[in-house]
């Protein structure tokens, strides 16, 4: 039994493998939250939680002899003796922002509802699954709140999630609805954020916490390269592989804010779920509103165990595509070898080329469609430029397959160019506002995925497209963000709801176009990693890590983004040298060594390389296949830190603890130095590991307790090493 309702406490035992989460309702009426983290038993009293009676300058409901500043909450309202972040704020006709809504009933039951709209993690037949339903009621304001929590016992996952219903006749304003608060006795964590930039997306970023307010949010229409919707809680001194973390991550891809309230009895409260600034939601009688599910995640032995337990559910329960335990195809895109500089003949060269070295997968990027030969036009035009390809996308798609290779294409349907057919025909179609000119990113604009009409629009034309050729893959990039948010379509009254409407809007685009088409694997983008999000992941299984392709920069950008998202989920490609983002130069060995850790590809052309380079490609692909569901599919252990210093290094290791790959990266060479060891994980300590590289066995205790010894590196900026290691 995952969850347990003790009817004499009031309190609800919510456990997991290793985990409890425990919340009571107090005095019949407040879900208060009394514990989250290493497995509780037996008789437990957690009565000192509940403090009663009145403090200086505090204030205190009279008939329940208490402030609800001292309460721990599950969902705390706004207006009353609370005065935290609220979970939820509503404005109700006669102008009052105070609610109050009390326990009514609650529901457990096995497996798990869907989420209306949004994407959600699911349970499979047979899995421990159990969920829990609290209905809030205010009588006041007639509206309910349903929250929902599931337990993934063999996971070691709680989701959670947050409906408002209005029951009444009168209209109510959402002024905030969060999918969680979470409220901790003490401050004494430190707050950690996945944040960065274009190029540089989720560096992973600490901080102490002080009294007050510390937040990090999107308010771009994204949930953006600068800020992911993850944050985490973790004690003092905690690392890799010790120490108490609590982790929630939100399955959304637009405005989100996640923050962490210490109020002046030095208590913590995290919250997670979309951004209020600038939305509303004009909830009408009998309406509802659902927020999006947050993600949960404890760990007692530091982060590395908290990035696993992501990993593993989102592998297994949140990515919905087919592909999800599928190795992923070796490919080639074209946009750093071409960029829009193109034509067929061009393509099956490069890909001919390509199938010699052993890619299995050919994407055609950006520039195949309307008159795109440069960034300035045709987003929005999706019929092929048969200046470029004569013989249609179907004509390019069957000459690549000729050559052994499945045929991949991109696409950016979110957004039109101002000088477009669709543009010229439909010019109320964006994202705009009235009276202010539009605002241009990358000499685009946005259109109102809001509307209907807009979200039949694409889904036809890309039905028509997907469908009219072998395709095997598709990217599908978004390139900007928003601004001047409005749509023509929508009341004044209902313009703040503009942002959520659009990421709902996205969300049944891709759930149409990703059911009706379950064979092609989807890419996510987004200029790099501008999306890199559960709700993303959850319709496509793969996202395009970051258009930064240099393989030093990728050890940052790859190692923050597996805190969360699984190796799987990211796209990584070995590109040409001089770099395109920054000119460094590394060699082809340190690339692979990079790329090897995620959905690997070659993004270049191939016919420029020498035919020694070419033999190195050659056997880089091979190693990649032989190692590829083990490194895909494999527990990920992150051993140094590039944030730490000069050096990284990581391994992944089977289910079944028999074979491991490791990699080990010096970022600048040093002078008269020894290379010593680093201490293995994952590994079984009675086995004997022999690694092919040193022509050497190990036993796994001596891995794990002494270390791999490193030995000699090449005397060179950017070095790497990898090892197989294999119990024979
Ligand atoms: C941005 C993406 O991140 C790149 O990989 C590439 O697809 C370009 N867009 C194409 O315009």
């Amino acid at each position: 039994m995952a969850i347990e309702f003790k009817q004499d406490k009031n309190i609800f035992h919510l456990k997991s493998k290793n985990t409890s989460y425990i919340i009571k309702i107090v005095n019949d009426k407040y879900p208060a939250h009394l514990y989250w983290g290493k497995k509780l038993s037996g008789s437990l009293d957690f009565e000192d939680k509940i403090i009663y009676g009145d403090r200086p300058v505090m204030t205190v409901i009279k008939e329940d002899n208490l402030s609800l500043e001292l309460l721990p909450q599950e969902y705390p309202a706004y207006g009353n003796t609370d005065y935290g972040v609220p979970g939820y704020k509503i404005l109700q006709e006669n102008g009052s922002r105070t609610t109050n809504a009390l326990y009514s009933e609650h529901r457990i039951y096995k497996d798990k509802t869907e989420l209306t709209g949004l994407p959600a993690s699911y349970a499979e037949a047979d899995d421990n699954v159990e969920s829990l339903e609290i209905d809030l009621v205010d009588q006041t304001a007639d509206f309910k709140i349903t929250l929902t929590y599931t337990v993934f016992a063999d996971y070691d996952i709680i989701t959670r999630s947050a409906k408002i219903i209005n029951t009444g006749q009168k209209n109510l304003r959402l002024q905030s609805a969060l999918s969680i608060s979470l409220d901790f006795e003490d401050s004494d964590f430190e707050m950690l954020q996945l944040s960065g930039a274009w190029g540089r997306e989720r560096h992973l970023k600490t901080r102490s916490l002080v009294q007050g307010l510390q937040q990090i949010e999107s308010k771009r229409g994204a949930s953006s390269h600068y800020q992911n919707p993850f944050i985490a809680l973790s004690r003092p001194n905690t690392d890799e592989f010790q120490g108490e973390v609590y982790a929630a991550n939100l399955v959304y891809s637009g405005n989100f804010k996640a923050s962490v309230e210490v109020n002046h009895y030095e208590r913590t409260r995290l919250s997670l779920g979309i951004n209020d600034f600038d939305f509303s939601w004009l909830l009408e009688a009998g309406e509802e509103f659902q927020a999006p599910e947050a993600v949960l995640a404890y760990s007692d032995q530091g982060l590395n165990q908290m990035s696993q337990l992501y990993h593993k559910f989102y592998r297994e329960r949140l990515v919905k595509s087919k592909f999800k335990d599928q190795e992923r195809p070796v490919l080639l895109n074209n946009w750093e070898g071409t960029y829009f500089d193109f034509n067929e003949d061009k393509i099956v060269e490069i890909a001919a080329s390509a199938a010699e070295l052993g890619v299995e997968l050919f994407v055609l990027d950006d520039g195949w469609f309307g008159r795109r030969n440069d960034d300035t036009s045709s987003l929005g035009d999706w019929y092929v430029n048969k200046n470029k390809l004569p013989n249609g996308v179907s004509g390019l798609a069957e000459k690549i397959n000729d050559l052994g290779l499945a045929f991949g294409i991109w696409v950016e349907p979110e957004m039109v160019s101002p000088d477009s057919d669709l543009y010229r025909e439909h010019s109320d179609w964006v994202i705009e506002v009235p009276d202010r000119p539009n605002s241009e990113g990358r000499n685009q604009l946005i259109l109102d995925f809001s509307r209907r009409e807009v979200q039949d629009y694409i889904i036809d034309v890309l039905s028509e497209l997907f469908a009219g050729a072998n395709i095997s893959y598709v990217k599908w990039d978004m390139n900007r963000n928003m601004t001047e948010i409005g749509s023509n379509k929508l009341a004044a009254a209902r313009q703040e709801e503009t942002a959520h409407r659009y990421i709902l809007g996205l969300y049944r685009v891709l759930e149409k176009l990703t059911s009706k088409f379950p064979d092609i694997l989807f890419e996510s983008c987004a200029s790099g990693g501008g999306r890199f999000d559960p709700g993303m992941l959850y319709y496509m299984p793969q996202t395009w890590t970051s258009d930064d392709t240099d393989a030093v920069e990728r050890l940052k950008i790859q190692y923050g983004t597996s805190l969360v998202y699984p190796v799987s989920a990211m796209g990584t490609h070995i590109s040409a040298v001089p770099n395109h983002q920054l000119g460094r130069i590394t060699s082809l060995d340190m690339r692979a060594n990079t790329a090897y850790y995620g959905a690997f590809g070659y993004e270049l052309d191939p016919t420029e390389m020498s035919f020694k380079e070419r033999e190195i490609v050659k056997a880089q692909i091979k190693k990649f296949k032989s190692l590829r569901n083990l490194i895909q599919f494999g527990d990920f252990y992150r051993l140094l830190s590039p944030f730490a210093g000069n050096e990284c290094a990581w391994m992944t290791v089977s289910d079944d603890q028999k074979e491991a790959f490791v990699s080990y990266y010096k970022i600048l060479a040093e002078a008269n130095v020894f290379s010593g060891k680093i201490k293995l994980q994952g590994l079984n300590p009675d086995y004997d590991y022999q690694i092919k590289e040193l022509n050497k066995t190990f036993s796994g205790s001596q891995l794990l307790y002494s270390g791999l010894p490193i030995g000699e590196l090449k005397q060179e900026d950017f070095s790497s090493k990898s090892w197989h290691l294999q119990v024979i």
